[in-house]
C-alpha cells in the first residue's frame, strides 16, 4: 500500500496538463468515484489498524496534491480559454448616451456669463424666505396685492415663511450684508400661485441683477441692458424701455427688444407689433436702499429681472413652458451646447 501510494505521488507530480480536457480525463481516471485514488481510501479498510495512523496520513496527502494539481489545472485553463484578449473588459456592454444640459440652464448660464463680462458676479439665497426679504424690504406696502395668497405659497400658517415670488428678495440680503460698491446676479427658482397652463406655471427662474454704487444713473442701466440684448439675441437687435411701476424701483420700466423671429417686421409671435417684452427694471428706490442700512444720500443703484423661461422661448421658440418641467428627454435631447 505505502509503495502504491508513493508510485501514485511521483506519477501525480510527474504528470504536465495541457488543456481543461486533459485535466477533466485526469480528475476521472484519479478522483472520480471510481478512480484510483478514490479506489485506495476503499482498500484502506483492510489496513491493520496498527498502520492505520502513518498510510491514512499519507493518502491524504496524496488526495490533496492531486486535487490541488488537476483543479487548478482545469481552472486556469477554463478562464484562459473565455477570456478573448482583443477584447476591452473594462467597457461597458450598453453604450453611455452622454447627457445635455437643461434648456433653462443653458440660457441662465449664458445669462450669467453675459453679465459677467461687465463685473457681475453671483448671489444666490433661500428659496423658503420670510416675509421682510421678499416683500417688507423692498417697500411693498403692508396691503400690496402681492402679498395676496392668490400671489404667494406660504410654508406654515405662519404667513412670515413663504416661497420667495422673485429673486430681489437675494438683492435684500445682499444690500443688508454688504457694502456698496454692489454688482449681483441674482439666479434662481421662484414660485407663484398661478394656474398651470402653457403660459403659466407656478414655479419659473429668474435672473435678477442689482448694482449700486456712487452716481449709477439711468443711462448705466440702459448701456448695460443693451449690452445684454446684443450679446444674447444678436448685433442688430434693438431695445424699448416703457414706463411702468414696481415698489421697489422709481422710476421703473419694463424693457422690450425688436422681436428676433421677425427681425422686427411683425409676426404672430409679437403679436405684429415687433416688439417682445423681456425684462423689468428701473432704479431702485431710495426706500429700499435705506431699509437695508445703506445712505440714499450717497449711493443710487439700478436693478433689472428677467424671467429665464422667457428668454429660452425666445431663443428656442419653446412654444409651451410645461415642457421645462416635464423631463421628456426627447425634448431634452435637443438642447446641446457649451453653456
Ligand atoms: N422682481 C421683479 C419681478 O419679479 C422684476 C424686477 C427686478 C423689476 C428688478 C425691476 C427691478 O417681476
Amino acid at each position: 500500500m505505502k509503495e502504491k501510494i508513493a508510485n501514485l505521488m511521483a506519477e501525480i507530480n510527474a504528470l504536465a496538463i495541457n488543456s481543461a480536457d486533459e485535466a477533466e480525463n485526469l480528475r476521472i481516471k484519479y478522483l472520480s468515484k471510481k478512480g484510483i485514488i478514490t479506489a485506495l481510501f476503499n482498500d484502506f479498510r483492510e489496513v491493520p489498524n496498527e498502520q492505520k495512523r502513518e498510510i491514512g496520513q499519507l493518502l491524504n496527502q496524496l488526495r490533496t496534491v492531486a486535487t490541488d494539481k488537476i483543479m487548478s489545472a482545469k481552472e486556469n485553463f477554463a478562464t484562459v480559454n473565455s477570456v478573448d484578449n482583443s477584447l476591452d473588459y473594462t467597457r461597458s456592454s450598453d453604450p453611455i448616451a452622454l447627457g445635455t444640459r437643461h434648456p433653462l440652464s443653458i440660457v441662465k448660464n449664458e445669462i450669467i456669463d453675459i453679465f459677467s463680462r461687465i463685473g457681475f458676479t453671483v448671489a444666490e439665497g433661500p428659496e423658503v424666505e420670510d416675509d421682510w426679504h421678499v416683500f417688507g424690504a423692498l417697500n411693498f406696502p403692508p396691503e400690496h396685492p402681492a402679498r395676496d395668497m392668490q400671489d404667494t405659497f406660504f410654508v406654515t400658517r405662519n404667513p412670515d415663511v413663504l416661497l420667495r415670488t422673485h429673486t430681489s428678495s437675494v438683492q435684500s440680503r445682499v444690500m443688508t450684508s454688504q457694502e456698496p460698491p454692489i454688482r449681483v446676479l441674482c439666479p434662481g427658482r421662484v414660485y407663484r400661485n398661478e394656474a398651470i397652463s402653457a403660459r403659466a406655471h407656478c414655479f419659473f427662474h429668474q435672473v435678477e441683477g442689482l448694482y449700486v454704487d456712487k452716481n449709477v444713473s439711468f443711462a448705466d442701466l440702459k448701456q448695460a441692458l443693451l449690452y445684454f440684448a446684443k450679446e444674447m439675441f444678436g448685433e442688430d437687435t434693438k431695445i424699448r424701455l416703457r414706463p411702468s411701476y414696481f415698489p421697489f424701483t422709481e422710476p421703473s420700466a419694463e424693457m422690450d427688444i425688436s422681436c428676433n423671429l421677425c427681425g422686427g417686421k411683425g409676426c404672430s409671435f409679437c403679436k405684429h407689433t415687433g416688439w417682445v417684452e423681456i425684462l423689468g427694471c428701473g432704479m431702485v428706490d431710495p426706500n429700499v436702499l435705506e431699509a437695508c442700512g445703506i445712505d440714499s444720500k450717497v449711493y443710487t443703484g439700478y436693478a433689472f429681472g428677467m424671467g429665464v423661461e422667457r428668454i429660452t422661448n425666445l431663443k428656442y421658440q419653446v412654444k409651451d413652458l410645461r415642457m421645462f418641467s416635464e423631463n421628456d428627454v426627447r425634448f431634452l435631447q435637443q438642447f446641446e451646447s457649451a453653456y
